[in-house]
C-alpha cells in the first residue's frame, strides 16, 4: 500500500459525493476540503518568503563570521554545511519569489529593520555556546514554527511550488536544528547562557517574530550589543585544546605522497593527511564570503557550496584515520595557510590565492587524477573513492574561482601573474609562523602508530588473538 502524506486527513473529513474510482484526487496533494480552504494571498506569501530569504543569508553570513575563530573542529564542520544549507535555501525561496508576479522583487533588501536589530544581536555571540543559541536555537526554532505555520496556512493546490519549497527546507532546518541541540547538550549542559538567550528572544519578540507580526506586546530591550558600526569578525584562527602544535610544518606531505620511492601506504596517508588539513580552507574562505560585500547572490551561493566542499574534504581525512585508528587531533595539522591569509591579505587575495592552487590541480600529471591513481594503485578502495570525489569537486572550484575572478583582471594572463605575485606573498609570510613551533618531527611516530593500530584492528576483524596473547599461550 501506497502511504499518502494526506491519509490521516482524508478518512477524517466528510466525503463529497464525487466518484474518483478510487484512484487518490488531486494528484494525491491534498483532500477537497484542504484544498478548499482559501489560506494565504500570493501577497502574504511573498512577504514571509522575503523574510525567510533575508534570515537565510544573514544567517549564511553569521556562521561565516564565527567559523574560523570557533574552535571545536565538529562546531566548524556543522558550519560549513549549515551555511551551504542556508544559501541553497535561500536560492530556492528567491527562485520561488521571482514566479510570484509581486515586483521588485527586493531581495537583497533587508524587509524590517526589526529583523535586522535582533540578527544585529545574533551576530554578536561572544562564544560556540552563544552562538549555537542565536543561530540555532532560536533562530532556527522560530522558523521552523513559522514554517510550520505557513504549510499549514497557506492553499496547498494553488500555492504548492511554495508548499514543496518550504517541505524540503523544512526537512533540513529541522536536521540542523537537532544538531545544534546535541552540540549544546555537550558544550553547555547546566545552561550557563541562559541570560543570552532571553537577550535574543526579547528582540525577536520586539521584531514581531520571523513573521513580523504588527501587533507586538510590550518587552523592555536588554542594552544591545551593536553599536551601530558594523561587526567585525577579527582575523583569528583558532583550534580546541585537543590540538597541538598548530604550526608545526615538518612533515613535507605533499613531498611524500609524490615520491615514488615511498611505499604507496605511506602516500596515501600522505593524502589523507592532506585531505586533513583542508578544514584550513574554510577557515580562510568563510572571512571571503563575509567580508566582500555586494556581489551578486550567487557568488556567496557558489562560494558557500566551495567551503562546505572544502570541510568534506577535511572530514574524508578525518574518516580515513579514523578507519586505522588515529583520531584526527593526534598528530599537528598546521594552520599557518588560514592564519597568515585571514590577518595579512584581503578578502580578493585569499581567493585569488585559492584559485591559483587550485587551477594548479588541474594537471594531469601532478594533480588531482594524479592523487586518485595514487589511491587507486595502492588499493585503497576507501582513498581512492575520496579522492575521485575531492577530483570532481575541484574541477568545480576550479570554475567557481574563475566565474568571480576573472570580471577582476584586465585578462587571463593578468590573473595568473597576479596570482603568482600574490602566492608568493602567502608563502613567505606563512615562514613567519614556523617561529610558533619547535617543528619536531612526527610523521614517522604517526606512520608507526597508524600501521600498528591498523594491523591491530585487522587482527580484531578477524578475531585473531593479539601477538601478545600467543606469547602468553606459548
Ligand atoms: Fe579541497
Ligand atoms: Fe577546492
Amino acid at each position: 500500500l501506497i502511504a499518502f502524506p494526506f491519509e490521516k486527513e482524508r478518512s477524517a473529513m466528510t466525503q463529497p459525493a464525487i466518484d474518483n474510482l478510487g484512484i487518490p484526487p488531486l494528484a494525491g496533494i491534498c483532500t477537497y476540503e484542504s484544498g478548499a480552504n482559501p489560506g494565504y494571498s500570493v501577497e502574504t506569501s511573498v512577504n514571509l518568503l522575503r523574510r525567510y530569504n533575508y534570515l537565510k543569508t544573514q544567517l549564511n553570513l553569521i556562521l561565516a563570521a564565527h567559523l574560523p575563530r570557533t574552535p571545536e573542529w565538529e562546531v566548524k564542520c556543522a558550519l560549513s554545511l549549515h551555511l551551504w544549507l542556508d544559501a541553497e535555501h535561500a536560492a530556492t525561496i528567491r527562485a520561488r519569489v521571482a514566479e510570484m508576479r509581486e515586483p521588485p522583487l527586493g531581495l537583497d533588501k533587508v524587509p524590517d529593520a526589526r529583523l535586522e536589530t535582533w540578527l544585529n544581536e545574533v551576530i554578536r555571540a561572544e562564544n560556540t555556546v552563544e552562538l549555537l543559541i542565536g543561530a540555532y536555537r532560536v533562530a532556527r526554532t522560530e522558523l521552523i514554527r513559522t514554517l510550520e505555520r505557513h504549510l499549514a496556512q497557506t492553499n496547498p493546490l494553488a500555492d504548492y511550488p511554495t508548499r514543496r519549497v518550504l517541505r524540503h527546507m523544512l526537512l533540513e532546518e529541522k536536521e540542523t536544528l537537532d544538531w545544534g541541540e546535541a552540540a549544546l547538550e555537550a558544550l553547555d549542559p547546566n545552561g550557563t547562557s541562559a541570560a543570552w538567550e532571553t537577550h535574543l528572544r526579547a528582540y525577536l519578540t520586539a521584531a514581531g517574530g520571523l513573521e513580523g507580526n504588527a501587533e507586538v506586546p510590550s518587552v523592555s530591550l536588554p542594552t544591545p550589543r551593536a553599536d551601530g558600526r558594523s561587526y567585525d569578525m577579527g582575523s583569528e584562527v583558532r583550534r580546541d585544546a585537543r590540538f597541538r602544535d598548530n604550526f608545526n610544518a615538518s612533515a613535507l606531505i605533499d613531498v611524500y605522497y609524490n615520491d615514488p620511492a615511498l611505499s604507496s601506504e605511506e602516500r596515501i596517508y600522505a593524502l589523507l593527511y592532506k585531505r586533513l588539513r583542508e578544514m584550513d580552507v574554510p577557515e580562510w574562505m568563510a572571512p571571503i564570503i563575509f567580508n566582500t560585500k555586494g556581489k551578486p547572490f550567487q557568488y556567496y551561493l557558489d562560494l558557500s557550496r566551495q567551503l562546505w566542499d572544502e570541510c568534506r574534504h577535511a572530514m574524508m581525512g578525518e574518516v580515513g584515520l579514523a578507519r586505522d585508528g588515529i583520531p584526527f587531533y593526534r598528530y599537528p595539522l598546521d594552520l599557518k595557510s588560514s592564519a597568515s591569509l585571514n590577518a595579512n591579505f584581503s578578502p580578493l587575495d585569499a581567493h585569488v590565492v585559492l584559485w591559483g592552487i587550485e587551477q594548479s590541480l588541474m594537471a594531469r600529471e601532478t594533480g588531482k587524477q594524479y592523487e586518485w591513481t595514487i589511491a587507486r594503485d595502492g588499493r585503497d578502495d576507501l582513498a581512492a573513492t575520496y579522492q575521485d570525489y575531492d577530483w570532481a569537486d575541484e574541477v568545480l572550484h576550479a570554475q567557481i574561482g574563475r566565474r568571480w575572478l576573472q570580471s577582476e583582471f584586465a585578462d587571463t594572463a593578468t590573473m595568473h601573474q597576479y596570482a603568482q605575485e600574490v602566492i608568493t606573498r602567502w608563502l613567505e609570510d606563512t615562514k613567519t609562523f614556523a617561529q610558533f613551533s619547535d617543528q619536531k618531527p612526527w610523521w614517522q611516530d604517526f606512520l608507526r602508530e597508524a600501521r600498528s593500530s591498523r594491523a591491530a584492528l585487522e587482527r580484531a576483524a578477524r578475531n585473531v588473538p593479539e601477538p601478545q596473547a600467543l606469547a602468553a599461550d606459548d
